[in-house]
């Protein structure tokens, strides 16, 4: 036996129950189907035909998940035998019952052994999927073909489009599953459910003569629908599209056909950038939760939060908080605020009671682990405090001085500043060793990033403390160091700047907010100014103005918006119109009448720009900033920089983030465009000593990633 049958032999395992044979595939963490494991799939399958012993087969996974889909790992090596779909064919073509016995997760690859099997039961904590898509992929096991042949193309391509994960008892209703069954045994269910059919002599029930299609005007309606709505969502994106066309094979197509017309989009998508850039994702944000902290210490147990201020982040924070099921005291400087906090709160929940979300009872039960108070006393039991009280100093400073006053020794304190220096806030309190930063983001209760801010001197327990509290409230987390902005907001400053230079040198806010969303940003950098409101930054401007460079370049344009009380969509107007509360802003003349005062106030002749090279420079500052953030090791790695811009400023997944993409376009070529740059103004385009570094030494950032 070599090495390869010897791994394989361990990833999957058979043993009899009388005339059953049981084929547990064990393969940590999560049974992803590796070589091992398909090759292991393989010869379980050719024993049981084999056997006249065996009268039915079960699969299942060992651990917390039946299959957690093909080996992520694998993508873009070369491929060894045998195929997945060839796998799932063999087990389709078993001569004897195979009932998939589904517990935890059955994903891509995973769902598609299971609808390769002939039954299937799932126990009730299952979750299936074919979330293929979220990785520019397709489901490539034959999913494509067999899903839409067994539940529909409506629901098969809902499914594959969304790459959504559903429950057991959902998976039950469409009839991608027989039988829900309760408890936690996939062992118990499979055999129960393979005795039963031994009972009965029933027959192998292959989904590929499955005939959920015959109603062929119906399934071509809902997959022109599909492709339609696809042609409008999937802005940009390569295999959504794809997934579209293979069930347009599968209608068509005999079965065989259809799977090799699924190889081949299959492959195609594998081939994409987009592929790469949103596999790099997957994994940097795992990566990214495991600073040396989480490895080096443990976590504090944090039952508790106490938020101070509920202002626009204290109530997103509260929410996160109460929806991970734990208790939140809130306090406010009077108990006019602390009303308007606790309305904020409640806001949330009422807006999902009105989508029909949640039920009010729902909402009652959250709200009664809500509390509030305008005495820090309140705060004595709590194990860790956020506070989010206004952005200054003096006020955080002492806020922090209420909490080292009355918190329990090792509470956690933390702080949601934005650009403070929360070595100094640690500073002035006799317990820095606690103080750490939780950086959310608006809305506080929906945006994904966490950047936890890790100032000199806390303890590592309490940097692990946030990580274990960013799990809880489903969050991704980044490790940043102090700085001023930390990773996310130091750099956006940065390509800010080089967009409003662009804006006084010729191009308008709305070209260059149009370029932007063409290379797959949700909105552009002015449309988020007006959404986020101008006053922000003109107040940290003001805040500023006694330090700044008088040599750097300073564009005054949106000082002149925001002196006209213009700031965004809640005044009404601020680089757009917005009539009548218009959500989507319109271009404004008075506007563009101001920009080019403001040109020539300022000697510019205008110049123009094309969408490209608005692109170019717009990235080129964000990347070169992003090496100064890892040279100065303000982030760990570049794919911390990449995880803070994708969850957090909406750099499009499917690029993978700004250093991935940099790697992708060639450190040599974004440094030259800085250079050619920086024959205009040296002073901003400074070429960061890292990006040069890695340019002499022909590496490139995913070469610091490891
Ligand atoms: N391949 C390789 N590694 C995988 C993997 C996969 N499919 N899925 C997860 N992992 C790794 C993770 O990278 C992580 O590794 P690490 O410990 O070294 O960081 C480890 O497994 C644990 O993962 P999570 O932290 O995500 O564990 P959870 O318990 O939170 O979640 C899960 C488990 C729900 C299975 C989740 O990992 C997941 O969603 N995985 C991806 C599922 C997926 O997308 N499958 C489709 C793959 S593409 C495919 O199947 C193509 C086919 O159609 C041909
Ligand atoms: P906000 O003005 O909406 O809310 C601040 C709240 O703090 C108010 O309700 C105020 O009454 C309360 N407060 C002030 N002093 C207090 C005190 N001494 N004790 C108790 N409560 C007090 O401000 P916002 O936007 O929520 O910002 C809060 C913090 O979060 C700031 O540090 C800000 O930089 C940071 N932040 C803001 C983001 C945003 O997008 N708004 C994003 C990330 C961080």
């Amino acid at each position: 036996m070599n090495t390869a049958e010897a791994a394989g032999a361990a990833a999957v395992a058979s043993a009899r129950h009388d005339d059953i044979l049981v084929v547990t595939i064990d393969n940590p963490p999560v049974n992803a189907l590796g070589v091992d494991v398909r090759r292991g799939l393989m010869e379980a399958i050719e024993a049981a035909d084999a056997d006249p012993a065996v009268k039915a087969v079960v699969l299942l996974g060992a651990g917390r998940n039946f299959l957690g889909g093909a080996d992520i790992r694998e993508f873009g090596k070369p491929p060894q035998a045998p195929a997945l779909p060839d796998v799932c064919n063999r087990i389709e073509a078993c001569s004897k019952p195979v009932v998939a016995a589904i517990h935890g997760a059955a994903l891509g690859g995973g769902l598609e052994v299971a609808l390769g099997a002939h039954y299937r039961v799932a126990l009730a904590n299952a979750r299936l999927g074919l979330p293929e898509v979220l990785l520019g992929l397709l489901p490539g096991a034959g999913g494509t073909q067999r899903t839409p042949r067994l539940i529909g193309a409506a629901a098969a391509l809902e499914l594959m489009l969304s790459g959504r994960h559903i429950g057991a008892r959902e998976a039950l209703k469409l009839g991608l599953v027989d039988k829900v069954e309760e408890g936690d045994d996939p062992v118990a269910a499979g055999l129960a459910y393979a005795r039963e059919l031994i009972a009965s002599n029933a027959a192998p029930r292959r989904t590929s003569e499955g005939t959920a299609l015959a109603d062929r005007p119906a399934t071509q309606a809902a997959i022109d629908a599909a492709r339609a709505d696809t042609g409008k969502k999937a802005r940009g994106l390569f295999s959504p599209l794809k997934i579209v066309d293979a069930v347009q094979g599968a209608l068509d197509l005999p079965f065989l056909e259809g799977l090799a017309l699924e190889r081949t989009l299959f492959l195609a998508c594998l081939d994409s950038p987009q592929r790469a850039g949103l596999v790099h994702a997957f994994f940097a944000e795992r990566e990214a939760a495991k600073a040396p902290e989480t490895r080096s210490a443990q976590p504090r147990e944090v039952n508790s939060v106490g938020i101070v201020g509920g202002g626009t982040m204290g109530a997103g924070i509260a929410v996160a908080v109460l929806d991970a099921g734990l208790p939140v005291v809130m306090i406010e400087r009077d108990e006019e605020a602390l009303a308007r906090g606790r309305a904020n709160v409640e806001k949330v929940y009422d807006g999902l009671i009105a989508k029909g979300r949640i039920k009010p009872e729902a909402k009652e039960a959250i709200m009664n682990r809500w509390s509030g108070s305008t005495a820090y006393d309140a705060l004595s039991q709590v194990d860790l405090v956020i506070e989010a009280v206004f952005e200054d100093m003096a006020v955080k400073q002492a806020v922090f001085k209420e909490l080292d006053r009355v918190c329990k020794p090792g509470a956690v304190l933390a702080t949601n500043t934005s650009y403070l220096d929360i070595d100094q806030i640690a500073a002035s309190i006799t317990r820095p060793q606690d103080v750490i930063g939780l950086h959310f983001f608006s809305p506080a209760n929906i945006m994904k990033l966490l950047e936890i801010v890790v100032p000199a001197k806390v303890a590592a327990d309490v940097v692990a403390t946030a990580f274990e509290l960013a799990k809880k409230l489903k969050k991704t987390a980044v490790r940043a160091g102090v700085c001023d902005g930390f990773i996310g907001n130091r750099v956006l400053a940065v390509y800010g700047q080089a967009a409003q230079m662009m804006m006084e040198d010729g191009a308008s806010p709305y070209q260059i907010d149009k370029a932007v969303r063409g290379f797959g940003y949700p909105m552009g950098p002015f449309q988020v100014s007006d959404l986020a409101g101008g006053d922000i930054g003109w107040a940290t401007r003001k805040r500023r103005a006694a330090t700044r460079d008088p040599q750097a370049r300073y564009v005054q344009i949106p000082d002149r918006l925001c002196e006209r009380g213009w700031f965004g969509q809640k005044t009404g107007r601020g680089y757009y119109l917005y009539p009548d509360g218009a959500r989507v802003g319109t271009p404004d003349p008075e506007v563009e009448a101001i920009i080019d005062a403001e040109r020539r106030r300022a000697g510019v002749t205008p110049k123009t720009f094309t969408d490209e090279e608005i692109v170019r420079r717009y990235l080129a500052a964000m990347i070169n900033e992003g090496a100064n953030v890892v040279d100065q090791k303000i982030a760990l790695r570049p794919l911390d920089v990449d995880v803070t811009f994708v969850h957090g400023y909406g750099f499009p997944r499917y690029r993978g983030g700004p250093m991935h993409y940099a790697d992708t376009v060639g450190l040599d070529k974004i440094l030259a465009d800085i250079q050619e740059f920086a024959k205009e103004d040296p002073l901003f385009w400074k070429p960061s000593p890292l990006l040069v570094d890695l340019v002499a030494r022909g590496a490139n950032f995913a070469s610091l990633n490891k």
